[in-house]
Protein backbone atom coordinates (compact mmCIF):
# COMPACT_ATOMS: atom_id res chain seq x y z
CA UNK A 1 0.00 0.00 0.00
CA UNK A 2 1.15 3.16 -0.51
CA UNK A 3 0.48 4.46 2.82
CA UNK A 4 3.67 2.53 3.89
CA UNK A 5 5.87 4.09 1.32
CA UNK A 6 7.86 7.03 2.48
CA UNK A 7 7.53 8.88 -0.12
CA UNK A 8 7.01 12.37 1.60
CA UNK A 9 8.86 11.95 4.60
CA UNK A 10 9.73 15.50 4.58
CA UNK A 11 6.23 16.26 5.15
CA UNK A 12 5.45 13.90 8.21
CA UNK A 13 8.02 15.19 10.52
CA UNK A 14 5.70 17.66 12.67
CA UNK A 15 6.52 16.98 16.35
CA UNK A 16 2.61 16.19 16.49
CA UNK A 17 1.82 13.64 19.78
CA UNK A 18 -0.11 11.71 16.80
CA UNK A 19 3.72 10.64 15.35
CA UNK A 20 4.05 8.28 18.14
CA UNK A 21 1.77 5.91 16.13
CA UNK A 22 4.78 5.49 13.54
CA UNK A 23 5.30 3.94 10.02
CA UNK A 24 2.98 0.27 9.72
CA UNK A 25 4.67 -2.41 7.83
CA UNK A 26 3.65 -2.05 4.30
CA UNK A 27 0.06 -2.52 3.83
CA UNK A 28 -1.20 -3.25 7.06
CA UNK A 29 -3.01 -1.43 9.57
CA UNK A 30 -0.84 1.00 11.95
CA UNK A 31 -1.09 0.92 15.23
CA UNK A 32 -3.64 3.57 15.88
CA UNK A 33 -4.84 6.41 17.87
CA UNK A 34 -7.78 6.32 15.42
CA UNK A 35 -11.20 6.20 15.94
CA UNK A 36 -13.56 2.88 15.61
CA UNK A 37 -16.47 3.37 13.65
CA UNK A 38 -20.23 1.23 13.34
CA UNK A 39 -22.75 2.35 10.92
CA UNK A 40 -25.88 0.36 12.93
CA UNK A 41 -28.89 -0.31 10.24
CA UNK A 42 -28.37 3.08 8.87
CA UNK A 43 -31.00 4.16 6.89
CA UNK A 44 -31.51 7.84 5.62
CA UNK A 45 -34.10 9.86 3.59
CA UNK A 46 -34.25 13.72 2.45
CA UNK A 47 -37.37 15.20 2.56
CA UNK A 48 -38.61 16.59 -0.81
CA UNK A 49 -40.31 20.11 -1.42
CA UNK A 50 -43.23 20.01 -3.21
CA UNK A 51 -44.15 23.28 -5.21
CA UNK A 52 -47.52 23.23 -4.46
CA UNK A 53 -49.45 26.21 -3.15
CA UNK A 54 -52.47 25.54 -0.76
CA UNK A 55 -53.44 29.27 -1.21
CA UNK A 56 -56.98 29.78 -2.34
CA UNK A 57 -56.04 32.27 -4.79
CA UNK A 58 -54.13 28.89 -7.01
CA UNK A 59 -57.22 26.68 -5.57
CA UNK A 60 -59.76 28.96 -7.47
CA UNK A 61 -57.01 29.39 -10.96
CA UNK A 62 -57.52 25.06 -10.56
CA UNK A 63 -60.87 25.30 -10.91
CA UNK A 64 -60.89 27.46 -13.90
CA UNK A 65 -57.99 25.98 -15.43
CA UNK A 66 -57.63 22.10 -15.89
CA UNK A 67 -53.84 22.84 -17.20
CA UNK A 68 -52.85 24.37 -13.95
CA UNK A 69 -55.09 21.59 -11.85
CA UNK A 70 -53.01 18.18 -13.63
CA UNK A 71 -49.94 20.39 -12.68
CA UNK A 72 -51.33 20.44 -9.10
CA UNK A 73 -51.88 16.97 -8.70
CA UNK A 74 -48.52 15.33 -10.84
CA UNK A 75 -46.87 17.76 -8.01
CA UNK A 76 -49.30 16.52 -5.30
CA UNK A 77 -48.50 13.31 -6.35
CA UNK A 78 -44.49 12.90 -6.00
CA UNK A 79 -43.24 11.22 -3.06
CA UNK A 80 -42.71 13.53 -0.32
CA UNK A 81 -39.12 11.93 0.48
CA UNK A 82 -35.90 10.22 -1.26
CA UNK A 83 -34.56 7.60 -0.09
CA UNK A 84 -30.60 7.49 -0.07
CA UNK A 85 -29.82 4.64 2.03
CA UNK A 86 -31.10 1.39 2.65
CA UNK A 87 -29.53 -0.34 5.77
CA UNK A 88 -26.06 0.82 5.79
CA UNK A 89 -23.91 -1.65 8.46
CA UNK A 90 -20.24 -0.90 8.67
CA UNK A 91 -17.84 -1.52 11.16
CA UNK A 92 -14.38 0.23 10.97
CA UNK A 93 -11.52 -0.89 13.30
CA UNK A 94 -9.23 2.15 14.76
CA UNK A 95 -6.61 2.84 11.70
CA UNK A 96 -8.29 1.27 9.15
CA UNK A 97 -8.46 3.25 6.03
CA UNK A 98 -11.81 2.69 3.94
CA UNK A 99 -12.58 3.46 0.85
CA UNK A 100 -16.52 3.78 -0.37
CA UNK A 101 -17.23 3.42 -4.15
CA UNK A 102 -20.55 4.26 -5.66
CA UNK A 103 -22.24 5.86 -8.61
CA UNK A 104 -22.98 9.32 -8.77
CA UNK A 105 -25.72 10.35 -6.20
CA UNK A 106 -26.43 6.79 -4.61
CA UNK A 107 -25.36 8.72 -1.41
CA UNK A 108 -21.39 8.57 -0.56
CA UNK A 109 -21.00 11.61 0.65
CA UNK A 110 -24.13 11.46 2.90
CA UNK A 111 -22.74 8.77 4.84
CA UNK A 112 -19.57 11.48 5.38
CA UNK A 113 -22.10 13.78 6.58
CA UNK A 114 -23.69 11.28 9.49
CA UNK A 115 -20.34 10.34 10.03
CA UNK A 116 -19.11 13.98 10.87
CA UNK A 117 -22.20 15.03 12.69
CA UNK A 118 -23.52 16.89 9.97
CA UNK A 119 -26.93 15.03 9.67
CA UNK A 120 -28.58 12.38 11.92
CA UNK A 121 -29.59 9.56 10.50
CA UNK A 122 -33.70 8.72 9.98
CA UNK A 123 -32.93 5.50 11.12
CA UNK A 124 -30.00 3.50 12.75
CA UNK A 125 -27.15 4.62 14.51
CA UNK A 126 -23.59 5.99 14.01
CA UNK A 127 -21.17 5.08 16.84
CA UNK A 128 -17.75 6.56 17.47
CA UNK A 129 -15.35 4.78 19.88
CA UNK A 130 -18.32 3.28 21.44
CA UNK A 131 -20.31 6.42 21.82
CA UNK A 132 -23.59 7.81 19.55
CA UNK A 133 -22.64 10.61 16.84
CA UNK A 134 -25.00 13.48 17.46
CA UNK A 135 -23.52 16.70 16.96
CA UNK A 136 -19.95 17.77 14.99
CA UNK A 137 -16.20 17.15 16.76
CA UNK A 138 -12.84 18.46 15.77
CA UNK A 139 -11.53 15.07 15.97
CA UNK A 140 -14.16 14.34 13.39
CA UNK A 141 -12.89 16.13 10.45
CA UNK A 142 -14.34 16.21 6.86
CA UNK A 143 -11.76 17.48 3.56
CA UNK A 144 -14.27 18.40 0.88
CA UNK A 145 -13.17 18.38 -3.27
CA UNK A 146 -13.04 22.35 -2.86
CA UNK A 147 -10.66 23.38 -0.36
CA UNK A 148 -13.16 25.85 0.58
CA UNK A 149 -9.98 28.70 1.73
CA UNK A 150 -11.67 31.83 3.23
CA UNK A 151 -9.95 34.03 0.97
CA UNK A 152 -9.34 37.28 2.87
CA UNK A 153 -7.07 35.04 5.66
CA UNK A 154 -3.88 33.66 4.58
CA UNK A 155 -2.56 30.05 5.01
CA UNK A 156 -1.86 30.25 8.52
CA UNK A 157 -4.93 32.04 9.56
CA UNK A 158 -7.61 29.78 7.70
CA UNK A 159 -5.63 26.59 9.25
CA UNK A 160 -5.56 28.21 12.84
CA UNK A 161 -10.09 28.40 11.75
CA UNK A 162 -10.62 24.93 14.49
CA UNK A 163 -8.67 26.31 17.35
CA UNK A 164 -9.34 30.10 17.19
CA UNK A 165 -13.54 28.83 16.89
CA UNK A 166 -12.42 26.83 19.86
CA UNK A 167 -11.44 30.06 21.88
CA UNK A 168 -7.67 28.57 21.57
CA UNK A 169 -4.73 30.23 19.60
CA UNK A 170 -2.66 27.01 19.48
CA UNK A 171 0.12 28.27 17.27
CA UNK A 172 2.59 25.10 17.90
CA UNK A 173 0.13 23.15 16.91
CA UNK A 174 -0.92 25.60 13.37
CA UNK A 175 2.82 25.44 12.74
CA UNK A 176 3.09 21.81 13.20
CA UNK A 177 -0.11 21.14 10.68
CA UNK A 178 1.95 23.61 8.03
CA UNK A 179 4.79 21.59 8.06
CA UNK A 180 3.05 18.07 7.71
CA UNK A 181 1.80 19.32 4.40
CA UNK A 182 4.77 21.30 3.48
CA UNK A 183 3.36 24.50 3.33
CA UNK A 184 5.27 25.92 6.05
CA UNK A 185 6.98 28.75 3.22
CA UNK A 186 3.27 29.83 2.18
CA UNK A 187 1.91 30.35 5.43
CA UNK A 188 1.54 34.00 4.71
CA UNK A 189 0.27 33.47 1.73
CA UNK A 190 -3.27 34.27 0.51
CA UNK A 191 -5.44 31.48 -1.12
CA UNK A 192 -5.94 33.13 -4.30
CA UNK A 193 -1.77 33.08 -4.82
CA UNK A 194 -2.16 29.05 -4.08
CA UNK A 195 -1.71 26.21 -6.80
CA UNK A 196 -5.14 23.69 -6.78
CA UNK A 197 -2.84 21.41 -5.04
CA UNK A 198 -1.32 24.02 -2.04
CA UNK A 199 -5.03 24.87 -1.38
CA UNK A 200 -5.91 21.13 -0.97
CA UNK A 201 -2.82 21.18 1.50
CA UNK A 202 -3.75 23.85 3.14
CA UNK A 203 -7.20 22.45 3.35
CA UNK A 204 -5.90 19.27 4.58
CA UNK A 205 -3.18 21.03 6.96
CA UNK A 206 -6.74 22.92 8.83
CA UNK A 207 -8.29 19.37 8.98
CA UNK A 208 -5.15 17.99 10.82
CA UNK A 209 -4.35 21.14 13.11
CA UNK A 210 -7.62 19.05 15.42
CA UNK A 211 -6.16 15.60 15.28
CA UNK A 212 -8.92 13.88 13.76
CA UNK A 213 -9.42 10.56 14.57
CA UNK A 214 -11.40 10.33 12.34
CA UNK A 215 -10.78 11.75 8.91
CA UNK A 216 -13.19 12.35 6.57
CA UNK A 217 -12.45 12.79 2.72
CA UNK A 218 -14.77 13.69 0.43
CA UNK A 219 -13.41 12.75 -3.03
CA UNK A 220 -10.38 15.36 -1.63
CA UNK A 221 -8.56 15.18 -4.94
CA UNK A 222 -10.96 15.39 -7.44
CA UNK A 223 -10.45 18.32 -9.28
CA UNK A 224 -6.34 17.96 -9.38
CA UNK A 225 -4.72 16.86 -12.61
CA UNK A 226 -3.64 13.67 -12.65
CA UNK A 227 -0.05 14.15 -11.47
CA UNK A 228 -0.84 16.63 -8.07
CA UNK A 229 -3.14 14.17 -7.41
CA UNK A 230 -0.44 10.97 -7.37
CA UNK A 231 1.59 13.02 -4.86
CA UNK A 232 -0.94 13.96 -2.66
CA UNK A 233 -2.19 10.46 -2.60
CA UNK A 234 0.90 9.45 -1.26
CA UNK A 235 0.85 12.61 1.30
CA UNK A 236 -2.78 11.07 2.63
CA UNK A 237 -1.09 7.80 2.98
CA UNK A 238 2.15 9.38 4.71
CA UNK A 239 -0.10 11.13 6.95
CA UNK A 240 -2.47 7.65 7.27
CA UNK A 241 0.86 5.56 8.55
CA UNK A 242 2.63 8.02 10.54
CA UNK A 243 -1.07 10.31 12.35
CA UNK A 244 -2.65 6.69 12.84
CA UNK A 245 -6.22 8.28 12.09
CA UNK A 246 -9.52 6.07 11.12
CA UNK A 247 -9.95 7.68 7.09
CA UNK A 248 -12.98 7.01 5.59
CA UNK A 249 -12.19 7.87 1.75
CA UNK A 250 -14.94 9.00 -0.91
CA UNK A 251 -13.52 8.78 -4.04
CA UNK A 252 -14.85 8.04 -7.98
CA UNK A 253 -11.03 6.47 -8.63
CA UNK A 254 -11.33 2.92 -8.14
CA UNK A 255 -7.80 2.91 -8.26
CA UNK A 256 -6.92 5.94 -5.96
CA UNK A 257 -9.27 3.42 -3.36
CA UNK A 258 -7.37 0.04 -4.11
CA UNK A 259 -4.17 2.09 -3.79
CA UNK A 260 -4.84 3.57 -0.46
CA UNK A 261 -7.18 2.01 1.64
CA UNK A 262 -7.93 -1.51 3.63
CA UNK A 263 -11.11 -1.99 2.60
CA UNK A 264 -12.89 -1.07 -0.74
CA UNK A 265 -16.62 -1.06 0.14
CA UNK A 266 -18.73 -0.93 -3.05
CA UNK A 267 -22.37 0.35 -2.80
CA UNK A 268 -25.25 -0.03 -4.54
CA UNK A 269 -27.41 2.64 -6.35
CA UNK A 270 -29.56 4.94 -4.26
CA UNK A 271 -30.95 3.59 -2.10
CA UNK A 272 -27.68 2.75 -0.95
CA UNK A 273 -26.62 -0.83 0.42
CA UNK A 274 -23.38 -2.38 0.67
CA UNK A 275 -22.73 -3.83 -2.39
CA UNK A 276 -19.05 -5.60 -1.07
CA UNK A 277 -16.80 -5.28 1.15
CA UNK A 278 -13.43 -5.81 -0.18
CA UNK A 279 -10.35 -6.10 1.82
CA UNK A 280 -7.39 -4.94 0.04
CA UNK A 281 -4.34 -7.86 0.94
CA UNK A 282 -1.42 -6.19 2.39
CA UNK A 283 0.61 -4.20 -0.02
CA UNK A 284 -1.68 -4.63 -3.21
CA UNK A 285 -2.18 -0.86 -3.45
CA UNK A 286 1.61 -0.42 -4.01
CA UNK A 287 1.52 -2.49 -6.97
CA UNK A 288 -0.94 -1.17 -9.64
CA UNK A 289 0.73 -3.56 -11.96
CA UNK A 290 0.18 -6.40 -10.41
CA UNK A 291 -2.30 -9.24 -11.60
CA UNK A 292 -4.88 -9.45 -8.49
CA UNK A 293 -4.34 -5.72 -8.16
CA UNK A 294 -5.51 -5.74 -12.04
CA UNK A 295 -8.39 -8.72 -11.39
CA UNK A 296 -9.48 -6.25 -8.36
CA UNK A 297 -9.82 -3.19 -10.00
CA UNK A 298 -12.03 -4.68 -12.48
CA UNK A 299 -14.00 -6.48 -10.25
CA UNK A 300 -14.97 -3.47 -8.66
CA UNK A 301 -15.65 -1.73 -12.02
CA UNK A 302 -18.12 -4.60 -12.82
CA UNK A 303 -19.37 -4.22 -9.10
CA UNK A 304 -20.16 -0.13 -10.25
CA UNK A 305 -21.67 -1.61 -13.66
CA UNK A 306 -18.89 -0.46 -15.63
N1 LIG B 1 -29.85 18.20 1.84
C1 LIG B 1 -30.42 17.46 0.90
N2 LIG B 1 -31.76 17.53 0.66
C2 LIG B 1 -32.35 16.77 -0.27
N3 LIG B 1 -31.70 15.87 -1.05
C3 LIG B 1 -30.36 15.76 -0.85
C4 LIG B 1 -29.66 16.53 0.12
N4 LIG B 1 -28.35 16.20 0.07
C5 LIG B 1 -28.24 15.25 -0.87
N5 LIG B 1 -29.44 15.00 -1.42
C6 LIG B 1 -29.72 14.00 -2.46
O1 LIG B 1 -29.34 12.74 -1.92
C7 LIG B 1 -28.74 11.95 -2.93
C8 LIG B 1 -27.36 11.48 -2.45
O2 LIG B 1 -26.53 12.62 -2.34
P1 LIG B 1 -24.99 12.48 -2.01
O3 LIG B 1 -24.44 13.85 -2.07
O4 LIG B 1 -24.83 11.72 -0.74
O5 LIG B 1 -24.51 11.58 -3.23
P2 LIG B 1 -23.02 11.15 -3.64
O6 LIG B 1 -23.00 9.66 -3.72
O7 LIG B 1 -22.03 11.79 -2.77
O8 LIG B 1 -22.94 11.74 -5.13
P3 LIG B 1 -21.65 12.30 -5.92
O9 LIG B 1 -20.83 11.09 -6.24
O10 LIG B 1 -22.24 12.90 -7.16
O11 LIG B 1 -20.96 13.29 -5.05
C9 LIG B 1 -28.70 12.79 -4.19
O12 LIG B 1 -29.78 12.43 -5.00
C10 LIG B 1 -28.88 14.21 -3.68
O13 LIG B 1 -29.58 14.99 -4.63
MG1 LIG C 1 -20.60 13.29 -3.08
Amino acid sequence: MTASTPSAASTTSAPTQADTAGTPAPGAVPASRGARVSLVGISHRYPLRHDVDHGWVPALIRLASPAARARYEAESAKPDQLPVLDGIDLNIAPGEFVSLVGQSGCGKSTILRLLAGLESATEGSVVVDGAVVTGTAPERALAFQDATLLPWRTVRENVALGPQARGRLEPRRVEAALQVVGLRDFADAYPTTLSGGMAQRAALARALVNRPRLFLLDEPFGKLDALTRLTLQDEIASLWASQGFTAVLVTHDVEEALRLSNRVVVLSERPAHVVEDIRVPEGLGSDEAAPEFQRLRRHVLSLLGR
